[in-house]
C-alpha cells in the first residue's frame, strides 16, 4: 500500500516537528496534524510565523514551506482519521496523577481515547503507528481495542518512538542515528520504512518487534539521564577534590568507549520524558517483582533532585544563611537552550525553594513568558498564587531583570547569557555580588576579575 494520505494525533512538540518534517520530504503525502487544543491549532495556522505554538530552530521555516501545500493543522480529528491510511497517536504520556501507580506510571488515558476514537471513526484499513512513548506492552492494549470493534476493518499497529531532543529537533529529525520501526506486519513495517526513505538511508531504519521497539525507547532515556546523574554525582566530589568537573568530564570523554556527549554537569536535568520515562521503567520493573533493576534506576531520578536542591542549598548558604527579602536574578526558565518548553525545569523546583526562603525572584528567559512562569510555580502548589504573583516578577530585558540583585542563578545554557555586558550587570547589582553558575557557561576568571563572586557546578 502507498500511503498518500497521513494522520497525526497530538499537534505537540513531537507530532508538529516531526509530521513537518515528514510533509517537507514527501511533498507527494498530504499529512494533517490533529489535535482537540483549539488554541494550540489556531497558533499552528498563525499567518505570523513568531507565533507558532513551539519555538524550534528551523521549524518556522519548513512549515512555511509545507503549510497549505501538504501539511494541515486542523481540529477535526474525525475528519483527519476517515481520511488517511496511516495514523499517528503523538499525544502526551503524562505521569499519573491519581489512582494505581500514581507518580509512577504512564497516564495512557489519553492514548486509549486516541485508539477509541479511531475504532469508532474508521471505516477503511489504517496502520495505526505509536509514535508517543509508551510503556513496553502498549500496543497489546491499543490492539485490543482496535481488533474488537466489530466490523471487518484490518489495524495494523506498529511503534515507531521518536529520539528528537528539544532545541535541535529539526536537525535530529532531518539526519537522524536510527528511525526504530516494531511491528509484526512485514506490510506494514515497509509502508513507513517507505516514509522515512525520501531523507533516511535504508540502514538507518530498524526493524524490530513491537516490544522492543517499546523498551527501547524507555531504555534510551534512561541511559542518557543516567549519563547526566553521573556526572552530576561526580560534580559534588569534584568541589570537595578541587579536580574540576569539565577537566574530569573531557578525560573521561575521550575515551571512545564511553564517548564525549551528555556529559555536562548541571544544575539537573529537566524537561518532559527524562523524568517521567525513568518512573514509568521504575514502576514496569516493580510490577514484574524485579526491585532491584527498579531501584538501580530510581537512583538516576533521586540523584537529580538531589542536584537541584543541593544547588539552592549552596545559593541560600552563601548568602550568609538567609535571602530573606533578598532579590535574586534567574537567567532562564526553560529546561534547556533553543525551546520554549519549561516542562520539569530546574528554575521551577530552584525558584520554588528560593521562594520557600522568603526571596524575591526576578526572572529572564529569551523564550518563556512571565504568564507560563507563573503557572509553573502555581501547578506546585507549594502556596497561594497571589504568593507567586507578589514575589517572583519578569523582566523583558535581562539587565533590568538583574538590576539590584543580590544574586544571579543561570539556569538555562542560552548562548545570549555569554555575550553579556558582564561588567554593566555587575555596576547595577549589590554587592557582594554572586553569580550561581548552574550551567558551567561562563568563564570563572572572567568573572572573578570583574568583581563577582562566582560559583559553578564541580570546580
Ligand atoms: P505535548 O503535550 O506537547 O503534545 C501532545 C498533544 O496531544 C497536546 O497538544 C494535546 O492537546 C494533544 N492531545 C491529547 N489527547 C488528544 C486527543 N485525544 N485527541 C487529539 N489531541 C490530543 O507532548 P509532546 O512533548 O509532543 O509528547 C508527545 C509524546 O511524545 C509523549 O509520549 C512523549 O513522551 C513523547 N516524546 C516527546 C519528546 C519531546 O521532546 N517532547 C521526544 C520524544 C518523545
Ligand atoms: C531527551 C532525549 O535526548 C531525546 O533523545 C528524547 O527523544 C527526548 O528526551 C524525549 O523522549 O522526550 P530532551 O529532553 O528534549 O531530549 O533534551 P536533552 O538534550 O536530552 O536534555 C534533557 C535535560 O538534560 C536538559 O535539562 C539538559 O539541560 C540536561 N542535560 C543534558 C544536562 O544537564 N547535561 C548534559 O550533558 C545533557
Amino acid at each position: 500500500m502507498k500511503i498518500k494520505n497521513i494522520c497525526c494525533i497530538g499537534a505537540g512538540y513531537v507530532g508538529g516537528p516531526t509530521m513537518a518534517v515528514i510533509a517537507l520530504k514527501n511533498p507527494d503525502i498530504k499529512v494533517t496534524i490533529v489535535d482537540i487544543n483549539e488554541a494550540r491549532i489556531a497558533a499552528w495556522n498563525d499567518t505570523d510565523l513568531s507565533k507558532l505554538p513551539i519555538y524550534e530552530p528551523g521549524l518556522a521555516e519548513i512549515v512555511e514551506k509545507t503549510r497549505g501545500k501538504n501539511l494541515f493543522f486542523s481540529t477535526d480529528v474525525n475528519a483527519a482519521i476517515t481520511e488517511s491510511e496511516m495514523i499517528f497517536i503523538s499525544v502526551n504520556t503524562p505521569t499519573k496523577t491519581y489512582g494505581k501507580g500514581k507518580g509512577m506510571a504512564a497516564d495512557l488515558k489519553y492514548v486509549e481515547l486516541c485508539a477509541r476514537n479511531i475504532a469508532e471513526i474508521a471505516t477503511t484499513d489504517k496502520i495505526v503507528v505509536e509514535k508517543s512513548t509508551l510503556p513496553v506492552r502498549t500496543a497489546q492494549a491499543i490492539k485490543s481495542i482496535l481488533h474488537n470493534t466489530g466490523n471487518d476493518i484490518n489495524f495494523e499497529i506498529l511503534s515507531n518512538p521518536e529520539f528528537l531532543a528539544e532545541g535541535t529537533a529539526i536537525d535530529d529529525l532531518l539526519n537522524p542515528d536510527r528511525v526504530l520501526i516494531g511491528g509484526d506486519s512485514e506490510k506494514a513495517i515497509d509502508c513507513l520504512a517507505h516514509v522515512y526513505s525520501s531523507w533516511v538511508a535504508e540502514d538507518k531504519i530498524l526493524k524490530t518487534n513491537v516490544w522492543s521497539s517499546e523498551l527501547s525507547k524507555l531504555t534510551a532515556n534512561a541511559f542518557l539521564a543516567q549519563r547526566v546523574s553521573s556526572i552530576n554525582a561526580i560534580s559534588e566530589l569534584c568541589e570537595h577534590t578541587e579536580a574540576n568537573v569539565n577537566e574530569v568530564a573531557k578525560a573521561i570523554g575521550m575515551d571512545s568507549r564511553i564517548g564525549p556527549k551528555f556529559l555536562k554537569a548541571s544544575v539537573g536535568f529537566g524537561g518532559s520524558c527524562f523524568q517521567k520515562d525513568i518512573l514509568n521503567l521504575v514502576y514496569i520493573a516493580r510490577s514484574y517483582n524485579l526491585n532491584e533493576v527498579a531501584n538501580y534506576w530510581e537512583q538516576v531520578i533521586i540523584m537529580n533532585d538531589y542536584q537541584k536542591r543541593r544547588f539552592s542549598d549552596q545559593i541560600v548558604r552563601t548568602l550568609y544563611n538567609t535571602v530573606s527579602g533578598k532579590k535574586i536574578g534567574i537567567l532562564g526558565w526553560a529546561f534547556k537552550k533553543d525551546t520554549n518548553d519549561t516542562r520539569e525545569s530546574a528554575a521551577i523546583y530552584v525558584t520554588d525553594q528560593l521562594l520557600n526562603e522568603q526571596a524575591n525572584i526576578s526572572v529572564y528567559d529569551p523564550k518563556v513568558s512571565e504568564a507560563k512562569i507563573q503557572t509553573d510555580l502555581n501547578n506546585l502548589n507549594t502556596r497561594p498564587a497571589i504568593e507567586n504573583q507578589e514575589n517572583v516578577s519578569y523582566n523583558d530585558s535581562a539587565y533590568d531583570a538583574l538590576k539590584d540583585t543580590h544574586a544571579v542563578a543561570i539556569l538555562t545554557e542560552w548562548d545570549e547569557f555569554k555575550t553579556y555586558d558582564w561588567e554593566k550587570i555587575y555596576a547595577q547589582m549589590k554587592k557582594p555580588a554572586f553569580i550561581f553558575d548552574g550551567r558551567n557557561l561562563l568563564d570563572k576568571s572572567k568573572m572573578n576579575k570583574i568583581g563577582f563572586e562566582y560559583y559553578s557546578i564541580g570546580q
